[in-house]
């Protein structure tokens, strides 16, 4: 996805074995349709060569304030001035205490303190030795950057180059391009708690095997993500899926729609708006064998009665806060005919302001899909696109419904 279309960044690098995941950052930005000019302090051409970074990004790498290319000889200023941000990844402990200082004495920091702070944003993706990330130093001087306006974007923990295990690692590639990604979505859901169920339920019939069904959880882990870009605090309930959780979002896995349900009606305590996307079985087998149930060998079938789930979304919608307007449910209708009757009649059923419908068998574990909005207004069609594109957009057609549906 062209989630940067459009986007200028400045990656600058620093001295960091970390800088090794750099070039994979500056692949990722350039497929995710960013321009990037690479800016390097001498310690970071200790660890990568400007030539793998200008082939990856496709632009000569700047190293030096006394760069003759630019006319006017003021890289720091004509660098910073088109930038849509600058991201400094890796950022080393010696480069955050520089910023804190508004120390210039080479270009990249030269160029940080240049920088136009209400238009240009500074990202900080920190690398170092744990000891060194624990160390009060850097967490003050990183608690005054961010107060000086930049955005520091965490740590990873795990095993480090020094052979030490703990916190400081630089996040990985592929977590700071969804980081970044997020810090351009406009947070139009800041302020809310935005809960969501996703994916199947699983329901045991003995400790082996169970009933479930196709649903991937791509819709509603999408759907999470799109509510985190914008603001929101989220939780994700989610059913047995194998997909990563979105940053930023406390995932709760439950199996069975019994688990979904307590989970659920827990966190819709303090939830504000709710998106049902889970596929919940609507049957559990009335009774679950401890033991495996055994073929005895006369070929006789074994019976199988089942009893009936509670709705969730239902017992959401009909509670006290989403009664008391506190609570804004969606729901997820996936149907195999008549999209619109079924919507609108589900919308009337659950008593729920927002029914999104789509078609079951075109969507299943696909990346894309086409979604439909009803509402006590009328229906309006989100055309084909990929999930995620489909999440941001019904999270902006939420926070437009929101003011007029509070009062
Ligand atoms: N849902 C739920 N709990 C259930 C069943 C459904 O929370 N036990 C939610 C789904 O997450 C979805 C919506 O209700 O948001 C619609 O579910 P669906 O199964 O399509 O609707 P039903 O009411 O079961 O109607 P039908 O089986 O007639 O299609």
């Amino acid at each position: 996805m062209q989630d940067l279309a459009g986007k200028h960044i400045v990656l600058g690098l620093t001295g960091g074995i970390a800088c090794y995941k750099s070039a994979e950052l500056c692949r990722l930005f350039v497929k995710a349709g960013a321009t990037v000019q690479v800016v390097m302090t001498e310690a970071a051409e200790q660890f990568i060569t400007p030539v793998t970074m200008q082939a990856l990004s496709g632009r000569t790498v700047y190293t030096s304030q006394w760069d003759a290319r630019e006319p006017n000889n003021m890289p720091h200023i004509n660098l910073s001035r088109e930038a849509d941000a600058i991201v400094l990844a890796p950022c080393s402990a010696d480069f955050i205490a520089r910023l804190v200082q508004g120390r210039s004495d080479d270009l990249l920091s030269l160029m940080c303190l240049a920088r136009p702070m209400d238009r240009i944003p500074l990202l900080i993706a920190p690398a170092m030795n744990r000891e060194m990330w624990a160390h009060p130093a850097t967490q003050r001087n990183l608690m005054q950057v961010s107060a000086d306006g930049a955005t520091v974007l965490g740590v990873g923990s795990g095993w480090q180059a020094c052979g030490e295990t703990g916190d400081g690692r630089m996040l990985e590639p592929a977590q700071l391009l969804e980081d970044i990604t997020a810090f351009f979505q406009p947070k139009l859901l800041a302020g809310q708690k935005v809960l969501v169920t996703a994916g199947p339920t699983f329901e045991a019939l003995d400790p082996i095997r169970g009933i479930t069904n196709h649903s991937s959880g791509k819709m509603g882990f999408a759907i999470a993500r799109a509510a985190r870009e914008a603001g929101a605090e989220v939780t994700l309930v989610a059913g047995p899926v194998h997909l990563p959780t979105p940053r930023g979002v406390t995932r709760v896995d439950v199996l069975s729609a019994q688990e979904m349900l307590e989970a659920t009606t827990r966190a819709a305590q303090s939830a504000s708006i709710f998106v049902a996307t889970a596929a919940v079985a609507d049957w559990r087998p009335a009774t679950h064998s401890d033991q495996k149930i055994k073929k005895d060998g006369s070929g006789k079938t074994p019976v199988l009665n089942f009893v009936e789930n509670a709705d969730i979304l239902l017992t959401v919608a009909k509670s006290e806060r989403a009664q008391a307007k506190k609570l804004f449910c969606v729901g997820f209708a996936a149907e195999s005919e008549n999209l619109v009757e079924h919507a609108k009649a589900k919308r009337e059923r659950k008593g729920i302001p927002l029914l999104v419908g789509n078609i079951g068998p075109l969507t299943f574990g696909q990346d894309d899909n086409a979604l439909l909005l009803v509402d006590a207004k009328g229906v309006r069609e989100l055309p084909r696109a990929s999930k995620l594109t489909l999440a941001r957009e019904l999270m902006t057609e939420i926070a437009a419904r929101l003011p007029d549906w509070r009062v």
